[in-house]
């Protein structure tokens, strides 16, 4: 299909840089020069940003360099002139106190880089967690024509001929190391093993869930978020993503025509049926935000009771990994699969539906990605709930926890901070059983600082020490994609803002009902009335630079924890910039 006329080389928008004869242009001319470039390389013609989230410690990106090169050459085939700038890095592996906070970082960066600089359009280079969501935020926002070029995952772990997945078997092996079931000689062994490439996490979490949901959503090169990080595959499609970046220049398919309330519709359904990280609530909401596009927890809990979970990958699914479903068919298999839910008419960066884009998608192994008529889990892998714990809401992923806690009640045992409980759930004393819902408050967008990846709060020794490997946890942190158990995350409002979470006490007793989606503490309101009045607020976490910000603009997790001054309906848009 068409995507509009073509649009004439003197309204590019570095045109508007380069074409006056003025003082101005003269020096934006003169410093071109300077890089070398003589006018046929650039005057009318695209020029193509692209924003590579490298650093030498995002070990996920580590192959970022030789791909710039793969992008570069699809840019100069078609035409464009690339130029490659840096982004913010936001590595998942190293980030303290949590990458979270460096976020809305990267959205305001690759925002502004965009806006202050000559470029047509963008390649965007993240895969990373948040680096997808910042980068998107960011490049929504500045409006200019965007590609996304997900990093890949990395291919399986493998430590003495078992395969090994990202997150998920760190916590797995870690727990038995605890238990004492394992020697150090084979801890070291999985530490080895664990990470065998250069690419994103290989099991569903965060980074897998991120790069699929920007796929669904048409800002990808179709099923690109499926292809591992070191096949060769992944060179060809970056090249492809440049020369096709050049040619959305001349159609000019702006982000706007692409992220319409349709699109984020799939996108949400895309990822109910991959299983995904608790973590897509947060940017999906986020990144909708920016594009005018209100979603709600209520709107997501919606489609997760009526869309199936189909991807059998883990943490959700059993058995497989990111490489068993590239080989599956990826992410465009999957969505052939479910095309009848998804709305086909929406138009992707390919400048074709995304109905086009899946024609010839066929599933080769129907156990890594299941008939809707053989789910792995009969829902989708999200949860919604609301009670008097939570008025604004809470998430759990029902499929990676044991199912006995789907309806429980127990008594709360609560932790201020990350270091107390840290210090008390090695103690073998410790008094809890099984039914004890442990909970960790001060952990959300300002109490954490960020919203630290702490929800999966790990199991007291004295209970893993009886076999136990699941209880019911709380807290208004977030978890890492690829963990798993009984973990009810994002309770908003945060605690450290006065959240009805800041009134519980140890010894209340909780109760959780997913199928009817309610989590409360059944503690009576004149006493909650009691307890709120004598609740103090705390001292903020920050008194300067960015984390002084960050706490002050900051929204919570159910809007989606961007910062309040840079969503779409705040404010006039930015004008382009005219001198
Ligand atoms: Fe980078 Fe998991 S640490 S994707
Ligand atoms: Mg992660």
């Amino acid at each position: 299909m068409s995507t509009g006329p073509r649009k004439p080389p003197d309204q590019l928008r570095s045109a508007r840089w380069f074409a006056p004869d003025d003082l101005r242009s003269f020096g934006h001319r003169s410093r071109m020069m300077q890089l070398g470039y003589t006018d046929a390389e650039y005057r009318d013609k695209p020029i193509i940003g692209i924003l590579n989230t490298w650093s030498e410690l995002n070990s996920c990106h580590s192959h970022f360099p030789e791909r710039v090169r793969d992008v570069k050459r699809g840019v100069t085939m078609a035409g464009g002139l690339p130029v490659e700038m840096p982004a913010l890095s936001v590595d998942e592996s190293f980030n303290k106190p949590t990458s979270m906070l460096y976020r809305n970082m990267l959205a305001m960066e690759t925002e502004e880089q965009i806006r202050a600089h000559p470029l047509d359009g963008v390649v965007l280079m993240g895969g990373c967690d948040k680096t997808t969501p910042g980068l998107v935020m960011g490049a929504i926002t500045a409006g200019v024509p965007m590609i996304y070029l997900p990093a890949g995952p990395m291919l399986r772990g493998n430590y003495a001929g078992k395969i090994l997945g990202s997150g998920s078997d760190a916590w797995k092996y870690w727990d038995e190391r605890r238990a004492g079931n394992i020697s150090d000689e084979e801890w070291l062994g999985v530490q080895g093993g664990i990470a065998r490439s250069a690419g994103t996490c290989m099991t569903m979490g965060t980074a897998s869930t991120m790069t699929a949901i920007t796929d669904a959503m048409g800002l990808t090169l179709p099923g690109a978020s499926s292809i591992p990080a070191v096949d060769s595959g992944h060179m060809r499609m970056s090249s492809e993503c440049g020369r096709r970046i050049v040619e959305m220049v001349w159609e000019d398919l702006t982000p706007s025509r692409i992220i319409t309330p349709a699109a984020v519709q799939n996108a949400a359904i895309v990822a109910m049926a991959t299983g995904c990280s608790t973590n897509a609530v947060i940017h999906l909401i986020a990144m909708a935000r920016r594009a005018g596009v209100d979603l709600t927890l209520d709107d997501l809990d919606a489609l997760g009771r009526t869309t199936p979970l189909i991807a059998n990958v883990r943490p959700s699914g059993k058995d497989y990994l990111m490489e068993d479903f590239f080989f599956a068919g990826g992410l465009r298999a999957l969505m052939k699969q479910m095309e009848q839910r998804l709305d086909t008419t929406c138009l992707t960066v390919t400048g074709k539906t995304l109905g086009e884009n899946l024609e010839g998608a066929v599933v080769y192994n129907d156990d890594v990605i299941r008939p809707l008529s053989n789910p792995v889990y009969k829902e989708g892998s999200l949860a919604l709930l609301r009670g008097n714990l939570c008025p604004d809401g809470a998430v759990i992923k029902p499929a990676a926890c044991d199912p006995k806690y789907h309806v429980h009640e127990g008594p709360a045992l609560v932790f201020d901070s990350y270091p107390e409980m840290k210090k008390a759930i090695d103690d073998e004393d410790l008094d809890v059983t099984p039914d004890t819902v442990l909970v960790l408050r001060n952990a959300g967008p300002q109490g954490g600082p960020g919203m630290p990846e702490w929800g999966m709060l790990p199991i007291p020794k004295a209970l893993i020490k009886q076999g136990h490997r699941d209880m019911l946890r709380i807290s208004d942190s977030r978890m890492s994609g690829t963990s798993y158990g009984a973990c009810v995350l994002h309770v908003a409002p945060e605690s450290f803002i006065g959240g009805p979470l800041a009134l519980l006490k140890t010894g209340d007793i909780i109760r959780l009902d997913l199928p009817n989606r309610s989590l409360n503490m059944l503690v009576d309101d004149a006493e909650l009335a009691r307890r709120r009045a004598d609740w103090q607020p705390p001292q903020p976490r920050y008194e300067r630079g960015y984390g002084y910000m960050f706490s002050r603009h900051v929204t919570q997790a159910d809007k989606g924890c961007d910062f309040d001054y840079l969503e779409a309906d705040f404010g006039r848009t930015a004008p382009e910039p005219d001198i």
